[in-house]
């Protein structure tokens, strides 16, 4: 009799404790604005359609905000929080400060989300629909978006300082910093690959030009006529600002050439070129496999953009649903 209490009483017990569990690791899943904003999709792809009439980067510019929040605490929308009392912004933090855009953009997606489900869809929801409409616009596969993140009431300028991975630190490093969000190197690839579009300043390669890790000469790996030319973008001394294509031969399409620069010695910055010049790397046969096979490249990347989506949400009732992307509630 008491036993059978007892055995009752660890089943009640077990259903609770799996109740709490699944709750606190709650999945995102693509229908999860479906009654409460079914149109959200289509409303942040016309806004990121409208936006890329006047402004052929934005696209690119979008994806690389998702990327930079979801490797600072998760997918949370902490990077476009702006400085306050309670927030030092990670706007301001090194991979981003004069480097991240689009913010406005984001704020425009916002308003027209808001207009039409107000209260209900997240700033991290909006980063991970806007970057499948950037990749698909610009002619990337397509790809069902997880949703169901909420936004933080908080922000980690020193995380983002650590975190998030510097073009010069080695593909090694790297690799670390990938497999610290649970993301291995067909994700570090096929994501790499986002490089098929967007800019990047001087100051972001200018190290492989002239005086390369002190040998006094430029990067071995570097094609001696994209030198050339790069050279003349970045003159020694001059700005660090000037922007040059990350993609050389197809600059604001999403495709796989990315992959056949890497080939050729055409990769802009050293973290890319790595891929494919780092003797003896696993990256190799993978770039070779996205060069060869775009279809390859797009399933890959749209599954590797879910697994980075995925990078610790706030879910259930954690965090809240921000009214203004670059604000916390109330304050
Ligand atoms: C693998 C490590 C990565 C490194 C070291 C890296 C580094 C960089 C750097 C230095 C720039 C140029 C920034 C500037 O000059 O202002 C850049 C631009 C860009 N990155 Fe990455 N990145 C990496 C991975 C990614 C990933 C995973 C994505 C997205 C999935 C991404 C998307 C982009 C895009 C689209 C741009 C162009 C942005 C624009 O034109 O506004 N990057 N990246
Ligand atoms: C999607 O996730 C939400 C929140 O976890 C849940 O309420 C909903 O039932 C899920 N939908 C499906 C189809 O699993
Ligand atoms: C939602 O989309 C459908 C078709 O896709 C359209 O008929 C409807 O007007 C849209 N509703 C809103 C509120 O935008
Ligand atoms: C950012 O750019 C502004 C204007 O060009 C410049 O004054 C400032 O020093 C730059 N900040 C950093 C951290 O590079
Ligand atoms: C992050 O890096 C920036 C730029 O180097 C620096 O100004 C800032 O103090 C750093 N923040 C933290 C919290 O480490
Ligand atoms: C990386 O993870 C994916 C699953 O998302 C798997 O299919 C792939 O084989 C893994 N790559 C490596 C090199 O382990
Ligand atoms: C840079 O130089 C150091 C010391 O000579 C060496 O260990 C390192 O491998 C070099 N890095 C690259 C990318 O060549
Ligand atoms: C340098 O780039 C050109 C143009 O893409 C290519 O034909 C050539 O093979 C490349 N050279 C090397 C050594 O990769
Ligand atoms: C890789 O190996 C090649 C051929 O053995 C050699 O010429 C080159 O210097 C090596 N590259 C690096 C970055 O170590």
């Amino acid at each position: 009799m008491l036993s059978s209490y007892f055995s009752c009483y660890l089943v009640v017990l077990a259903l609770v404790l799996a109740l709490l569990i699944h709750q606190s690791n709650a999945q995102l899943n693509s229908t999860f604005y479906a009654t409460t904003c079914p149109n959200v999709s289509t409303i942040v792809r016309n806004a990121v359609q409208q936006a890329l009439q006047s402004d052929a980067r934005i696209g690119a510019s979008l994806i690389r905000l998702h990327f930079h929040d979801c490797f600072v605490d998760g997918c949370d929308a902490s990077i476009l929080l702006d400085n306050s009392a309670t927030i030092q912004s990670e706007k301001d933090a090194a991979p981003n400060t004069n480097s991240t855009r689009g913010f406005d953009v984001v704020d425009n997606i916002k308003t027209a989300v808001e207009n039409s489900c107000p209260g209900v869809v997240s700033c991290a929801d909006i980063l991970a629909l806007a970057s499948e409409s950037s990749v698909s616009l610009s002619g990337g596969p397509s790809w069902s978006v997880l949703l169901g993140r909420r936004d933080s009431t908080t922000a980690n300028q020193g995380g983002a300082n650590t975190s998030i991975p510097s073009p010069v630190e080695g593909l090694s490093s790297i690799t670390s910093k990938f497999s610290a969000v649970g993301l291995n190197i067909t994700d570090l690839v096929a994501l790499s690959g986002a490089h098929t579009f967007g800019r990047a300043q001087c100051r972001t390669f200018i190290n492989r030009l002239y005086n390369f890790n002190g040998t006094g000469n430029p990067d071995p790996t570097l094609n001696t006529t994209y030198l050339a030319t790069l050279q003349q973008t970045c003159p020694q001394g001059g700005s660090g600002t000037t922007l040059a294509n990350l993609d050389l031969t197809t600059q604001d399409s999403f495709d796989n050439n990315y992959f056949s620069n890497l080939q050729t010695n055409e990769g802009l910055l050293q973290s890319d070129q790595e891929l494919f010049s780092t003797n003896g790397s696993a990256t190799i046969s993978i770039v070779n496999s996205f060069s060869s096979n775009q279809n390859t490249f797009f399933q890959t990347f749209a599954q590797s953009m879910i697994n980075m989506g995925n990078i610790s949400p706030l879910t259930g009732s954690s965090g809240e649903i921000r009214a203004d992307c670059k604000k916390v509630n109330g304050s």
